[in-house]
């Protein structure tokens, strides 16, 4: 038997008593259909039905008031689904004389209908061969087919909805998309799977080679964060001997007492002058009529955290000989060999390097 036969054979054995699959009536898929976008069947059944008994036809609810609809999903989150519903129930009226199109493509053009819904409506309500791929049928076709490649890229979402359309059955598509998704949310669930129940078992590749809890993969789309940082390098001859000043990172942030060099972080590369004016170090540099940035910076580093991209400027303060003044706690003046020994961050030391060749070699 094909994946399809065994497919439709197990739901008709075992399929989910749902209220909506009483009927083939598109109002009543679509509602469904919608609640369903962002909620979990067991929270979207009371609002299915206290729904129907207030707008029992496409007419009733377009001839609601925006705000009684609103009240009427209140609690159901995501609220623009329900301006959608009611936006578009009115342009059914108007538009197609209270009667769903029939035709994916014009089930598109609504809005709030997406290609998930529009298959979905097409496929139950019509009998139109468009396969639904959501989360769970995802997982149904990467396990049974294998995929190990992350399935939120393209091509990948390309192929198992190819592979969704091919294994359609053209006779009952309705029966064919419930039936994958209530596959994938009875039995073929994300972790553990209850593989010994599948009708589809005994081809499933991913069951085959015992991967099947670790399909289907993602890349992670980490989120990350862009930061400005202007590093400062103060230096002074001191005693004979080169001097600079560092500054300890005690905030609740990266590099947690790690030593750096005065920072001033800005929210995008621009350094504004009165940001300078404003730093403890800088400031006084200032009263006492030094250049704080002469020419600009020297160097910009970009360096990549997990979740952070940082873009660190630097800037050499060259500073008369003897001219140490003091500052609070958390700065210190250094000589290279001291600065050495202490804790750092990675992009510090490398801008370190780069400083003393440039030093030395002067
Ligand atoms: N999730 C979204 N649409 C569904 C449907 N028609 N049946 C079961 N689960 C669903």
């Amino acid at each position: 038997m094909s994946f399809t036969s065994r497919l439709l054979k197990w739901y008709s054995e075992n399929k989910r008593d749902l209220p909506w699959r009483e009927s083939a009536d598109p109002y009543k898929i679509w509602l469904s259909e919608i609640i369903l976008q962002q909620t979990r069947i067991v929270q979207g059944l009371g609002y299915y039905h206290r729904f129907l008994d207030k707008y029992p036809d496409i007419q009733a609810l377009a001839n609601a008031s925006e705000d009684d609809v609103l009240s009427v999903w209140q609690g159901l989150g995501y609220y623009s689904r329900a301006r959608n519903l009611h936006h578009t129930a009115k342009e059914i009226v108007k538009q197609y004389n209270g009667k769903f199109p029939e035709d994916y493509k014009d089930l598109l053009k609504l809005k709030g209908i997406g290609p998930y819904t529009a298959a979905a409506i097409a496929s139950i309500a019509f009998n139109l061969p468009h396969a639904t791929v959501d989360g769970n049928v995802t997982r149904v076709l990467a396990r049974y087919f294998g995929i190990t490649d992350p399935v939120n890229e393209t091509h990948i979402k390309n192929q198992i909805n190819s592979a969704a359309n091919e294994l359609m059955d053209l006779q009952r598509p309705g029966m064919f998309n419930q039936a994958m998704m209530d596959l994938g949310a009875t039995i073929c669930k994300p972790g553990k799977p209850l593989c010994n129940f599948c009708p589809v078992n005994k081809d499933c590749i991913a069951r085959i080679s015992g991967i099947e809890e670790s399909i289907p993969v993602k890349t992670s789309k980490i989120v990350q964060r862009e930061r400005f940082f202007h590093f400062f390098l103060l230096h002074t001859q001191a005693n004979h001997e080169r001097m600079f000043l560092i500054e300890k990172r005690e905030q609740n942030d990266i590099w947690k007492n790690l030593h750096q060099l005065p920072l001033i972080e800005t929210p995008d590369n621009d350094l504004a002058e009165n940001l300078l004016i404003q730093h403890p170090v800088l400031s006084l540099l200032i009263r006492d009529n030094i250049p704080v940035t002469p020419g600009g910076y020297v160097r910009h580093f970009e360096h990549i955290l997990t979740h952070q991209r940082l873009q660190a400027f630097f800037y050499n303060i060259h500073l008369p000989s003897e001219y140490y003044p003091n500052f609070d706690g958390t700065y210190k003046w250094v000589t290279f060999d001291e600065f050495s020994k202490l804790g750092k961050p990675v992009l510090i030391s490398k801008y370190m390097e780069v400083f003393r060749d440039f030093f030395e070699n002067q």
